[in-house]
């Protein structure tokens, strides 16, 4: 037997545990950039049922001040008489897209004044009593399922998140290494 059809299995075993050892480590790391800050308050606006539900939520308890088209009140930056802010559009127009899930979700849970403090006088009322954690999270997945690709992209990195599309692209790079992985040990294989 000569040396070099000996050295030829151990060669293939190290190629097949380096393999196996980046493949593995890929789907961690695509796994944990993935998920990272997902959580039970991350808003599911490709949920065709929370969204459903959110709907009706919505124009049960919101569309009354936030508008049946989410468009606020007229002249929602300037406060009336009383100094409380009117309510602000949901759309693209106006800024609930520029807070992270977790704020959108304590706004509506427990009012303004747990964000802005006790003094603070506002309208928008806190929903602890009246909707479930699901439930806020129904009537504001509804809303974002509303906003534009690219607004939904740009919430889910205010939120901390890798959006839809670059989870899309990590997974075809990450398909793609494997791929060369493959051709690489079979040409291995053949020419050696
Ligand atoms: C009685 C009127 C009223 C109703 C009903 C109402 N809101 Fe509001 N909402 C307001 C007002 C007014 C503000 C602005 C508060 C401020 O900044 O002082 C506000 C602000 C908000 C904000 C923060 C937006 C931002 O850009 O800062 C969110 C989120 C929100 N409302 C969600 C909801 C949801 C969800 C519902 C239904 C479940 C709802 N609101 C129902 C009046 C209302």
């Amino acid at each position: 037997m000569s040396q070099r059809s000996q050295a030829l299995p151990r060669k293939r075993a190290y190629i097949g545990l380096a393999i196996g050892i980046v493949v593995v480590g890929a789907v961690f790391a695509i796994y944990w950039v993935t998920h990272k800050n997902v959580s039970s308050r991350t808003l599911q606006p490709n949920d065709q049922l929370v969204v459903e539900r959110g709907t009706q939520l919505y124009v049960e308890h919101c569309a009354s001040c936030h508008g049946v088209s989410l468009e606020g009140q007229s002249n929602w930056r300037t406060r009336g008489e009383n100094g409380k802010l009117p309510a602000p559009p949901h759309d693209a127009t106006g800024h609930t897209w520029h807070h992270r899930d977790e704020l959108l979700f304590q706004i509506t849970k427990e009012g303004t004044t747990s964000v802005a403090g006790n003094d603070y006088q506002s309208d928008m009322p806190a929903y602890a009593p009246i909707l479930s954690d699901e439930e806020i999270i129904a009537v504001l997945s509804f809303i974002k399922s509303t906003w534009s690709a690219e607004i939904k992209q740009r919430h889910d990195e205010i939120s901390g998140r890798v959006s839809t599309q670059q989870r899309q692209i990590a997974h075809e790079n990450i398909v793609q290494t494997f791929q060369w992985w493959i051709l690489i040990e079979i040409n291995d294989r053949v020419l050696l």
